[in-house]
């Protein structure tokens, strides 16, 4: 099971950024643990950050066939970008999107996430534990997707072999 975990514009500042919003830690540490979890877990977890738009659709483009889960925090883009949206829908994977301010307590143009719809859950105001609390959701989520695959793999099987008989 792979998780790539997509990271928006000014991410990479985390630790310098806005303190007073985004606390101290810095990117790499946040991600850091989240390899941290991925390993305890047997999964593999890639991390992408970029400032650019295009490259984020990009690389959301890029886990058809790669991936099985996508966590993404699409910072500014989060309450813009279409294209991003768009590209999240088109992938047909399940995606978590997070927040490390609650940006439903902040100015009103933070309020509205476009990503969010096509996610299948979003995490806000929890700091960096909200990484942490999106791979435990991922890993449930992907559970229940490998259950149910299972299931109708034994289904499939079962008709098969009626259909035999
Ligand atoms: C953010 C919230 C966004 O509104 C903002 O533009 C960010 C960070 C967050 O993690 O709280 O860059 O996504």
């Amino acid at each position: 099971m792979k998780i790539v975990v997509i990271q928006g514009p000014n991410l990479n500042m985390l630790g310098i950024r806005d303190k007073n919003i985004y606390g101290p830690m810095k990117l790499e540490d946040i991600h850091k643990q989240m390899k941290g979890f991925a390993e305890q877990n047997k999964m593999d977890i890639e991390f992408f950050q970029s400032n650019l738009e295009g490259e984020i659709v990009d690389r959301i483009q890029e886990c058809i066939g790669d991936a099985d889960g996508i966590i993404i925090n699409p910072a500014a883009y989060t309450h813009t970008s279409i294209a991003i949206r768009d590209a999240l829908s088109a992938v047909q994977l399940p995606a978590l999107e997070v927040h490390l301010s609650n940006i439903h307590q902040r100015e009103e143009f933070r309020h509205k996430s476009l990503t969010a719809p096509v996610c299948a859950g979003q995490i806000v105001g929890m700091g960096p534990f909200g990484y942490h609390l999106a791979m435990v959701g991922m890993t449930q989520i992907l559970g229940e997707v490998q259950a149910m695959k299972q299931a109708k793999q034994a289904q499939m099987a079962q008709q098969q072999t009626q259909a035999k008989a």
